[in-house]
């Protein structure tokens, strides 16, 4: 069955604007059961949780339903599904507490900053994985050298946010755990692309942001709850030790987090299905992937053809994201050209900041990305196409 594409952009009211989104990997729209999820829980009434009256009850549910459905899409135990505001402030809590001076640190320079300097800035001696600039590959191989018995964490992105380069993530994985390291997963770029299982990735942690997949500005990192129950990150003396709780900090945006439980809802139900939650997501997020590739290959196809364009990477395995230059304009002067013809493109380094430092292109604006979600169409290409060929 062909993936309904009509019927999943009229779920998205902002889409109605006429602009062609494909600035999707900086956060996506927000379709209409999400927008009514939160607007029903401040309606209805939301407390603080644990109380002793009804509108504290609710949150109490939506926290619980929002662990659940995050632990449905990528494949964890709800028991270990620590929820705040971004992966940023996440990883930088987790990272001081899972590891420290006299431990080793592997990161890669294909990774987005929020998995790199969260882990360079807490003492521990880092190790670097490289990228091959040319394919934008990050080749395994390199691990078996990088990881010793001092190794605490290996970090690794699922998928990078401007070349959408896939890494050997599990590969990665069974070099690590053969030396008793751990592998924290940063699958902010990856979750929206396709299904996910993250323990068939290897990740003892994966982190993920509900605005990158039709949710709202929340983040989430997932673990199992016996790991979690062994680190001790710094908290409040009165709040609770309980695991996740533990590593939660504050009150949460309770009605944010009702949003994240319609985005997992939502992106379960984007093509007809059966069976558990867990089903439906891996049988719907299949149908995207299989839409977004199709899609990305004429997009992709169209600007290698094209002689005033330069193109980053060539991954074997990849998101539907490209990262491209034009002769003759900046990346910002390009971004305002397609802005003016109704595309949304993002310019810059992206926060892809080890890696535009190995394309050679950091300190000069970066490049232009452009990437597909699961709600873009062909005249969302088409558009986009017709756009950087005028600036031949
Ligand atoms: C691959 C990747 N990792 C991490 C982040 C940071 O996520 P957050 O904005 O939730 O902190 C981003 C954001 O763009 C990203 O693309």
């Amino acid at each position: 069955m062909p993936f309904p594409i009509k019927e999943v952009r009229a779920t998205y009211p902002a889409l109605s604007d006429g602009y062609a989104y494909l600035d999707g990997a900086a956060g996506t729209q927000t379709p209409r059961p999400v927008i009514d999820a939160i607007a029903t829980a401040y309606r209805t009434g939301i407390g603080n949780v644990g109380g002793a009256f009804p509108a504290s009850h609710r949150s109490d549910a939506i926290v619980a339903a929002c662990r659940a459905a995050v632990a449905d899409l990528v494949g964890g135990d709800p028991g270990g599904v620590i929820l705040g505001p971004n992966m940023t402030t996440l990883t930088y809590r987790l990272a001081g507490a899972i590891a420290g001076p006299g431990d080793e640190v592997v990161l890669s320079r294909l990774d987005h900053d929020a998995n790199v300097r969260p882990w360079t800035q807490i003492g521990a001696t880092v190790r670097w994985a490289e990228v091959d600039p040319v394919t934008g590959e990050l080749p395994v191989e390199q691990y078996a050298d990088l990881i010793n018995e001092r190794t605490r964490v290996v970090a690794v992105t699922a998928a990078s946010n401007i070349l959408g380069t896939r890494p050997d993530v599990p590969a990665i994985a069974e070099l690590a755990h053969r030396a008793g390291a751990l592998m924290y997963v940063d699958g902010v770029h990856a979750t929206p692309h396709g299904p996910v299982d993250m323990r068939a990735l290897g990740a003892d942690f994966y982190a993920t942001s509900a605005y990158k997949w039709s949710g709202p500005h929340i983040g989430a990192v997932i673990a199992d709850p016996a790991l979690l129950e062994t680190i001790r990150p710094d908290k409040l003396a009165s709040s609770p030790d309980t695991v996740p709780e533990r590593f939660e900090r504050g009150t949460a945006a309770f009605a944010d987090l009702d949003g994240v439980t319609a985005a997992v809802d939502h992106l379960a139900a984007m093509v007809p299905g059966t069976g558990s939650r867990r089903e439906r997501l891996l049988a719907s997020m299949s149908a995207a992937e299989e839409y977004e590739t199709a899609l990305f290959s004429v997009l992709l196809g169209e600007l290698e053809t094209m002689p005033h364009v330069t193109l980053y990477g060539k991954p074997a395995r990849r998101t539907a994201t490209v990262y491209f230059n034009v002769a003759g304009h900046t990346p910002r002067q390009v971004a305002e050209h397609l802005a003016k013809r109704g595309v949304n493109v993002w310019n810059g380094h992206n926060y892809a900041w080890e890696l535009t430092g190995v394309l050679g292109i950091r300190d000069t604006g970066g490049a232009v990305r452009a990437g597909l979600a699961h709600y873009n169409d062909r005249s969302d290409v088409d558009r986009l196409l017709e756009g950087v060929a005028r600036l031949a």
